[in-house]
């Protein structure tokens, strides 16, 4: 079957908008490999309000009448930490979004068990948050796992993390929720923070996607790369578009078995991704193999819409 035949894959996108995860949502909402059935959004970058009421300001100005559900305001055991500064109050690093539609009635561990019961084929999960509202969905009726395809988080690190010196932000969020997903014996794909180091925002590549040209999804877009791009001339990692440009130009990046089990323990390396080559396989490990033909998608989907 060519490319352009190949049905368009149902996901539902789990998120935290945040910057990155704006990016991310506009890239799954422009692009037709994806069939996008719900958004799901959990606190995470900010707190539940403020993450919801972006989610539905980003469903508006993809222009997509894609159903939004709030999720999940705290972690599985405890409440979330603070999310990364560089966001802002309003998690978009001041960039003004539209008025959004009201949130779907529906809670998100509802809504994604209602989707994966009610689909004729499976479902591909995407996070890129906290793991939280997936592992709730798959906790309350496990046997819905079977309709899962493929779960990709943009979850854990290989080496260093960002909020803390041992563990990646989504992964330290809620480290059960993570585990839970490690557990679920689904064909799980970790974008780590190392692909978002890769695919980081540098000037040339937003002088690329400005280049692009399209209307106010991409303008907004622009003035979030361009944020974020602030005052770090060495470039800035962008982290969740990866989890989605995986599933539409699986080309772009390297996908590596590797055994992953995340640490549960209350001390300095809760939530660290401990990465083993060598143990039974349990996840791909992704890496991007060319930044600029990544970010050159971006620019170019973001582009087709309003
Ligand atoms: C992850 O944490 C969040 O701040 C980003 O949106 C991304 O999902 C990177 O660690
Ligand atoms: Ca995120």
């Amino acid at each position: 079957m060519k490319e352009e035949d190949r049905p368009a894959r149902k996901v539902i996108l789990d998120c935290d908008p945040g910057t990155d995860d704006a990016i991310a949502i506009l890239l799954a909402l422009a692009s037709p490999e994806l069939d996008v059935a719900a958004i799901t959004v959990s606190g995470g970058n900010a707190p539940l309000a403020r993450t919801l009421a972006n989610a539905c300001s980003l469903a508006a100005l993809s222009g997509c009448s894609v159903p939004v559900h709030a999720g999940a305001a705290g972690a599985l055991l405890a409440p979330y930490p603070p999310g990364w500064k560089g966001n802002g109050e309003d998690g978009m690093a001041g960039v003004a979004l539209p008025p959004g539609a009201a949130p779907a009635s529906a809670l998100a561990h509802d809504a994604i068990r209602t989707i994966l019961r009610q689909a004729s084929r499976p479902v591909t999960l995407v996070g890129i948050g906290p793991a939280t509202n997936l592992a709730l969905a798959l906790a309350c009726e496990p046997l819905l796992a079977t309709q899962v395809e493929e779960i990709v988080l943009m979850s854990g690190a290989r080496g260093e993390g960002n909020a803390t010196p041992g563990a990646e932000f989504n992964a330290w969020c809620d480290p059960e929720a993570l585990a839970m997903i490690l557990a679920a014996k689904r064909k799980l794909t970790l974008a780590t923070l190392e692909c978002g180091r890769i695919a980081a925002v540098t000037a040339a590549r937003l002088a690329a996607f400005r280049a692009a040209a399209g209307g106010r999804a991409s303008e907004t877009a622009a003035a979030i790369l361009s944020a974020l791009l602030a005052g770090r001339p060495e470039g800035m990692p962008l982290y969740d578009p990866c989890a989605l440009a995986w599933l539409i130009a699986p080309h772009l990046f390297d996908a590596q078995p590797a055994a992953v089990v995340a640490d549960l323990g209350p001390g300095p390396s809760r939530g660290r991704t401990a990465i083993d080559h060598r143990g039974r396989a349990n996840v791909r490990l992704l890496r991007p193999l060319d930044p600029d033909a990544l970010f050159a998608l971006l620019a170019q989907r973001i582009a087709r819409l309003p």
